[in-house]
């Protein structure tokens, strides 16, 4: 079992600078997860991790040793990428076993962890075919019990799914996350689904141009993004983005956008906002609900309708702003129909004009 520290880590291509004086710390049995866009520096920092890609700077420690320039080998690290990378002329069984193999690993405990990881990977029946003969989950479930039987501390993920179709695809995060749990190792996975992340993750680092941007739970990376790029990251449809300003007005204060405006009293502003202040209001599709007699409404016109099984997703349009919003299938309304919705102040997320930082 092993943490990780990393700590002002930089890696530079020649003049492209592709992370950046990184800080980052993982617990001993923690599930991270590194999201980000395409480009972002998400396999390079893995890699890195794992020993692949020299660092032009700081340094990467697991539990109290320094691994920096330590050989990939040596790392006691198990990584699985996205592309198999099976040996195809050799079965199943001898793509887990080749690596113990090639160590010296003697025959009898070869045999025993091969048994091992390929019943907890539920391949046992597959063991004699060959990797042309196996479907893209059997195929990637090889490679991570090759990952498995080497006794790592801690396993290293590089879009592990992303070749597989949507309904495998949620199947095998299902077993990986059984395995974190059955195994209880340090476990850093990258990833670009943010659904990914959210189900698996102890804690999601959100990475945008080699920059860690926010380090936390996926409930409160969801729900209090630290700033406008990881609100807008997050979500599917995005958030809705409103530009406007607050105004101090009967004692209270209210965000206005044109004829918009929401009282924000009750919201937990991390700080002080003044009079006249720009900021953009973000608010999640789901967090807007129709409105009831008495509530501050906005009033609207439906303009587009999209059933999504469980529920429906409507965009309307309230004096030239568009909303995306969640009804239930109750609620269903059509197009070109009025519409009045509402908004809990407390779920709604406030960034400042420049930097979009959460405020
Ligand atoms: N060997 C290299 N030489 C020069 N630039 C590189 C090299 N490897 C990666 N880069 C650049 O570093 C940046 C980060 O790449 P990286 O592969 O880490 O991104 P990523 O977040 O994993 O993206 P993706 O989601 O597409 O896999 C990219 O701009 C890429 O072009
Ligand atoms: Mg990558």
């Amino acid at each position: 079992m092993s943490s990780v520290a990393i700590e002002n880590l930089d890696i530079r291509y020649g003049s492209v600078h592709v992370v950046k004086s990184l800080d980052l710390e993982i617990k001993d049995g923690e599930f991270l997860v590194l999201l980000g866009p395409s480009g972002c520096g998400k396999s390079t920092l893995l890699n890195a991790i794992g020993g692949l890609t020299d660092v032009s700077g700081g340094t990467i420690h697991f539990n109290d040793k320094d691994v920096t320039w330590v050989d990939p080998k040596d790392r006691g690290i198990g990584m699985v990428f996205q592309s198999y990378a099976l040996y195809p002329t050799m079965s199943v069984e001898r793509n887990m076993s080749f690596g113990l193999k090639i160590a010296g690993v003697p025959k009898a405990e070869i045999d025993k962890k091969v048994k091992w990881a390929a019943e907890l990977l539920q391949i046992t029946h597959l063991l004699d075919r060959k990797p042309s003969a196996l479907s893209g989950g059997q195929r990637q479930r090889v490679a991570i019990g090759r990952a498995l039987v080497r006794d790592a501390d801690i396993f290293l993920f590089d879009e592990p799914l992303s070749n597989l179709d949507a309904k495998l695809r949620a199947e095998l995060r299902l077993e990986i996350k059984k395995l974190h749990k059955a195994l209880g190792s340090t476990m850093i996975y990258v990833t670009h689904d943010q659904i990914e992340a959210l189900t698996l993750a102890d804690r999601i680092a959100v990475m945008k141009d080699g920059i860690i941007q926010q380090l936390d739970t996926p409930l409160n990376v969801y729900n209090k993004p630290a700033n406008e790029f990881v609100g807008t990251f997050l979500g599917s449809p995005a958030m809705n983005k409103i530009a406007g300003a607050f105004s101090a007005e009967n004692d209270g204060l209210v965000f206005r956008s044109g004829s918009f405006s929401l009282d924000v009293s009750g919201y937990p502003f991390a700080g002080k906002v003044e009079d006249g202040q720009k900021a953009t209001l973000g608010l999640r599709p789901e967090h807007l609900r129709l409105a009831r007699e008495g509530d501050a409404a906005w009033s609207g016109t439906v303009s587009l309708v999209e059933p999504m099984g469980s529920d429906i997703l409507a965009w309307s349009d309230f004096d030239g702003i568009t909303l995306s919003h969640r009804l239930s299938q109750e609620e269903h309304c059509d197009v070109g129909e009025p519409v009045s919705v509402t908004a809990d102040v407390k779920k709604a997320s406030f960034f400042e004009e420049n930097m979009g930082a959460r405020l």
